[in-house]
C-alpha cells in the first residue's frame, strides 16, 4: 500500500514538474512585469485600491505592448492588446477555452449561467436563449424602453429636479426596471426598496469579488468564508437571490392565475422555426425570457435552480452594464452641445416621418446617434475587461502561450490603441461611418466582444441606449456638472467612476413632452 501511495506521489510530482517547467519556460519567453518570487504581483494587487488598479493597468498595457504577463500567486495572467492576437483568442470555439479563473467568483452569485457557464451547457443555455433577442421580441421591448424614458423625463420635469447627483444610480433604477419588465415580465415600481437594496447589492458585489480575485489566499472558500469580507459576501448573496426569487415567484403566480395557457403556447412552439406572425401573438401577452425558461423546466430541459442563475445573470448583465452605457453617453454628450442639437433634430426628421411616434424602425433611422453611441462606448465601455483560460496551447503573434494560462483582453485600451483609432481620446461619431468601419481591425472595437461567447443582449442594449437617449435629448439639453477629464475610474466588474457623477437636465418646455410608442 505504502509503495503504491509512494509511486503515486512520485507520479504527480513528475507530472508537476514537467507541466509547470514547460508551463513557466512558456511563459517567462513573454515580457514580464516585475513582481516577487512565489506570489507574483500578489502584493501590489492587495495594497493598492481599485482607483491605483485601473491606473496600474492602463500603465502596463502602454508600457508593455501588445503582450505581458504576470503572476498572480501561483496563476500564470497574460494580457493582450492587440486584435491580432485577440481574434485568435475570441474567434476560438468554445470547446478549446474556458472562461477561467476570475469567473469562478461570479458563481456564487450567477452559478453557471450564461455568463459563466462552459462547454455544452453553454451551448444547451445559449441556443434555449437566443430566440428571446429575435427581432419580432425587440420590437415589442422597444415601447417599453420609451415608456421608461417617459418616466424618466416625467420624474425630472414634474419634480423640478434638474441636478441629478449620481447619475449612474438614477440610470441603473431605470435600467433595472427595463429588463425587469422586459425579460422577465415584472415592473418594479410597487417594490422600490427592495429594487434598491438590490441595486447597492450589486455594487458591494463587485468591490467584494475585486478585492477576493487580487487576494489568492482568499481564493478558497473556507477560508474566505471567515473573513469579514467573506460575511458581506454571504450577505449581500442573500439579498440579491432573495430579490430574484420574489421575481421568478410573482412570474409563476401570473401562470398560475392565467391556468398556464401561455406557458402552454411556448411549451409547443419552437421560437427559432415559428414564423413572425406567431411570435407576435404570443408576445402580445408579454411573455418574457423569463417565462421561456419556465416553460423549458415544465418540458424537463432545465430545473428551478438553473432558472435562478439564468434570471440573476440577465438581472445583473442586462442593466448595470446598460446603466454605465447610459451614464458615459449623457456625460459626453453633456461636453459636445453641437452633438446634442444634431442628435435633437434628427430625432424630430425621424418622429416628423414616423406620425410621431418613435419604434423600431423609427430608432433604427436614427443613424446619428448611433454613431454617437457607438463613439462613446468606445471610449467608455461599461466591460473594460475580460478573460479566458486557455484549454490548448495558442500561437499569438510573437509568442507562443500555454494552456492553463488566463488571457486578459483588455477592451478599454484596445479602443484606445492609436494604430486603430488615431487621435484616440478625441470624441469623433464619424469614426463610425460605414466607409470607415470597412477597412477596421474587426477585433479593435469590442465593447459586446466578439465571436460566438459575444454579447447576447447587444441588439437589445443599443435599441435600449437609443430609446432613452432620444427621449432624453428630445425633453432636456444636457449640461455638464463634473467634467470627463476629471474621471477617476476604478477596477470593477463594470466600469465605474469612483465618485458619482453629476449632470445638469435643463426642460425644454414641449406641448407634447411624451414620446408616443
Ligand atoms: C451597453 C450594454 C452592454 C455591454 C457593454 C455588454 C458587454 C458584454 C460583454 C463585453 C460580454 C462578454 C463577457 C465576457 O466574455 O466575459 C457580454 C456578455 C453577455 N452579455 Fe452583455 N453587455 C451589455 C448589455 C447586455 C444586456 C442588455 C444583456 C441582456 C439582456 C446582456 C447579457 C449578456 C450575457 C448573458 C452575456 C454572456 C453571453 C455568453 O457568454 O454567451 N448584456 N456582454
Amino acid at each position: 500500500m505504502i509503495i503504491i501511495l509512494l509511486l503515486c506521489a512520485s507520479l504527480i510530482l513528475l507530472y508537476c514538474y514537467f507541466y509547470y517547467g514547460r508551463f513557466r519556460r512558456l511563459i517567462a519567453k513573454i515580457p514580464c512585469k516585475s513582481g516577487l518570487p512565489f506570489i507574483g504581483n500578489a502584493l501590489e494587487f492587495c495594497v493598492y485600491s481599485q482607483e491605483k488598479l485601473w491606473e496600474i493597468q492602463r500603465e502596463a498595457c502602454k508600457n508593455h505592448y501588445p503582450i505581458y504577463s504576470f503572476w498572480c500567486g501561483p496563476i500564470a495572467f497574460i494580457s493582450i492588446h492587440h486584435p491580432d492576437d485577440i481574434e485568435k483568442i475570441l474567434s476560438s470555439t468554445t470547446e478549446n477555452l474556458g472562461k477561467g479563473y476570475i469567473y469562478t467568483f461570479l458563481k456564487p452569485w450567477l452559478g453557471t449561467g450564461l455568463l459563466t457557464s462552459e462547454g455544452l451547457k453553454w451551448r444547451k443555455r445559449r441556443k434555449i436563449l437566443t430566440p428571446t433577442f429575435h427581432f419580432t421580441i425587440l420590437k415589442q421591448f422597444v415601447n417599453i424602453f420609451i415608456e421608461e424614458g417617459n418616466r424618466m423625463t416625467k420624474f425630472l420635469k414634474d419634480g423640478n429636479i434638474s441636478n441629478i447627483d449620481d447619475l449612474a444610480n438614477f440610470m441603473s433604477q431605470h435600467t433595472l426596471n427595463a429588463i425587469c419588465e422586459t425579460a422577465m415580465g415584472t415592473s418594479l415600481q410597487n417594490i422600490n426598496e427592495f429594487q434598491q437594496r438590490y441595486r447597492q447589492a450589486i455594487y458591494e458585489m463587485g468591490n467584494i469579488i475585486t478585492y477576493r480575485v487580487m487576494r489568492p489566499w482568499f481564493h478558497p472558500d473556507v477560508i474566505f468564508s471567515l473573513m469579514p469580507m467573506g460575511k458581506k459576501h454571504a450577505k449581500n448573496l442573500k439579498i440579491l437571490h432573495t430579490f430574484t426569487e420574489k421575481i421568478i415567484a410573482e412570474r409563476r403566480e401570473y401562470h398560475k392565475n392565467t391556468g398556464g395557457r401561455y406557458l402552454k403556447l411556448l411549451q409547443d412552439t419552437n421560437m427559432m422555426e415559428t414564423d413572425d406572425e406567431k411570435i407576435i401573438g404570443i408576445k402580445k401577452k408579454r411573455l418574457a425570457m423569463l417565462d421561456l425558461l419556465i416553460a423549458a423546466a415544465g418540458n424537463n430541459e432545465i430545473n428551478d435552480s438553473d432558472i435562478r442563475e439564468e434570471v440573476d445573470t440577465f438581472m445583473f448583465e442586462g442593466h448595470d452594464t446598460v446603466a454605465m452605457g447610459l451614464t458615459y453617453a449623457i456625460l459626453v454628450l453633456a461636453e459636445h452641445k453641437d452633438v446634442q442639437e444634431r442628435i435633437r433634430n434628427e430625432i424630430k426628421t425621424v418622429m416628423h416621418e414616423n406620425e410621431g411616434r418613435l419604434d423600431i424602425t423609427a430608432l433604427n433611422n436614427l443613424q446619428y446617434l448611433e454613431r454617437c453611441l457607438k463613439e462613446s462606448l468606445r471610449l467608455y465601455p461599461s466591460v473594460s475587461l475580460i478573460a479566458r483560460v486557455l484549454s490548448e496551447d495558442i500561437k499569438m503573434q510573437s509568442y507562443l502561450v500555454p494552456s492553463g494560462a488566463v488571457v486578459q483582453i483588455h477592451i478599454y485600451d484596445i479602443h484606445r490603441n492609436p494604430e486603430f483609432w488615431p487621435n484616440p481620446d478625441i470624441f469623433d461619431p464619424d469614426r463610425f461611418l460605414p466607409e470607415r468601419i470597412k477597412n477596421r481591425h474587426p477585433y479593435s472595437y469590442l465593447p459586446f466582444s466578439a465571436g460566438p461567447r459575444n454579447c447576447i443582449g447587444q441588439r437589445f442594449a443599443m435599441l435600449e441606449l437609443k430609446a432613452i437617449i432620444a427621449s432624453l435629448i428630445y425633453n432636456f439639453y444636457l449640461e455638464p456638472i463634473d467634467y470627463l477629464k476629471d474621471l477617476r475610474f476604478m477596477l470593477d466588474i463594470v466600469t465605474r467612476t469612483t465618485h458619482p457623477i453629476r449632470v445638469r437636465f435643463v426642460p425644454i418646455e414641449r406641448l407634447q413632452p411624451e414620446i408616443n410608442t
